[in-house]
């Protein structure tokens, strides 16, 4: 998949409609986690400097529809101004008389950022009407938002029916990087796969049980694989409705080739908290009233050993309860055993990516994707609405 580059814009003197996906985690009125807004610098920067005039729009959470202050861009206004060195002014809406007015106003190489989006009901349904305003004021607009770009809403595909349409930066690199992984994969290739929410990640697995060489299932996940399989998990969480499914997925794996790895060993606590008395036991026998909260050290070891000889390794989910200390090893172990491996490492975005940079190893690994949802869906060949518009033809 090839994109239209904002490098094949001309820009000078042009007022800019610039989609940003700043849609980052909050705690107590500021940006608990920048990251997303980092990634989005080097298109902002190139921007100003080709002497745009630039208005950057996003969401952030979900709103729906209306007006929630505690939603505001407002904290991602500052911190945004904080790394760029220069004020980044926040307008009351994205659209309207008064943010018309103040984009007429906009010099050369000015900067503003737009409220969030999703306080418009037009926004998620994809409103013509909502988005011919948003694009109104425009000449041009530019998308580098990837971690939305599997949504069809109007500031990421309404939007394009009115105005020249380009990729950002960080953009056309997700969809370089990923597009890589989809076509020509080194192998072996693997999927670790953890996080909280089994259904999202089975039909991860299911979806491209064709494409890999194997899984690695580790964190909230593995406890209705290890169920499946009659493994006795003690009080772990267990998503019942996924078993006939899982037990099928295993068959087929089995049958194709596609190498499973669970763990073998896990830490549980009798309840998930700071001062948890942590145990490690065997995966098939946790007992009633312990919960599996992290993978075990054995496991560890056997995962980073799949991990050191593959070729490529994508990274979805944690593998335990990671933001509490006795659970965070396994996370940890993974990271650090990605951060040392030869193969190309991808992680897919959200918390995993947020360990990997409390951790301090993101520049060790081949690329930090800014997409959760987003990486998933591209990688799975599911549609991507908000770049069909933004294809080189
Ligand atoms: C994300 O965080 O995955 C993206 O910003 C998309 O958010 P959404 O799932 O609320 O559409």
């Amino acid at each position: 998949m090839k994109l239209r580059t904002v490098q094949e814009a001309d820009l000078a003197g042009k007022l800019v409609l610039l989609r940003a996906d700043f849609n980052v985690p909050l705690s107590q009125g500021k940006v608990a986690d920048d990251f997303r807004i980092r990634a989005a610098l080097p298109t902002i920067r190139w921007l100003l400097e080709k002497r745009a005039r630039v208005a950057i729009c996003s969401h952030l959470g979900r709103p729906k529809g209306k007006p929630v202050p505690e939603l505001s861009l407002a904290p991602v206004a500052r911190r945004l101004g904080e790394l760029l060195g220069q004020q980044v002014p926040l307008l009351p809406d994205c659209i309207g008389p008064e943010v018309d007015r103040k984009l007429e106003e906009l010099g050369e190489r000015g900067l503003v950022l737009l409220e969030n989006v999703r306080f418009h009901p037009g926004e998620e349904a994809n409103d013509p009407e909502f988005a011919r305003a948003l694009a109104a004021p425009f000449d041009l607009y530019v998308n580098d938002a990837f971690g939305t770009a599997h949504r069809a809403h109007a500031s990421t595909q309404g939007v394009t029916k009115h105005l020249p349409a380009y990729a950002g930066l960080l953009l056309a690199r997700e969809v370089e990087v990923l597009s890589e992984l989809t076509e020509a994969p080194r192998r072996p290739y693997y999927i670790l796969v953890g996080g909280k929410k089994a259904k999202d990640k089975l039909g991860v697995l299911t979806d491209l049980l064709a494409r890999v060489d194997g899984f690695l299932i580790g964190g909230g996940v593995s406890f209705t694989f290890l169920a499946a399989q009659g493994k006795q998990v003690g009080d772990s969480i267990v998503d019942e409705e996924l078993l006939p499914t899982i037990k099928e997925l295993l068959q087929r794996a089995a049958d194709g080739g596609t190498a499973i790895h669970l763990p073998v060993d896990v830490v549980a606590a009798r309840e998930l908290g700071e001062v948890a008395e942590a145990k490690v036991f065997p995966a098939e026998a946790i007992p009633a009233g312990w919960m599996g909260l992290d993978i075990g050290p054995a496991t560890r070891a056997a995962f980073a050993g799949v991990v050191a000889n593959a070729g490529t390794v994508v990274w979805a989910g944690p593998m335990g309860a990671f933001e509490y200390p006795p659970f965070a090893e396994g996370t940890a172990a993974l990271a650090r055993a990605l951060a040392d491996s030869p193969a190309f490492t991808v992680v897919g975005g959200g918390e995993t990516g947020e360990a990997v940079v409390r951790l301090g190893l993101e520049k060790r690994f081949s690329h930090l994707s800014t997409g959760g949802g987003a990486t998933l869906a591209f990688l799975r060949g599911k549609p991507m609405p908000a770049l069909e518009p933004l294809l080189a033809r």
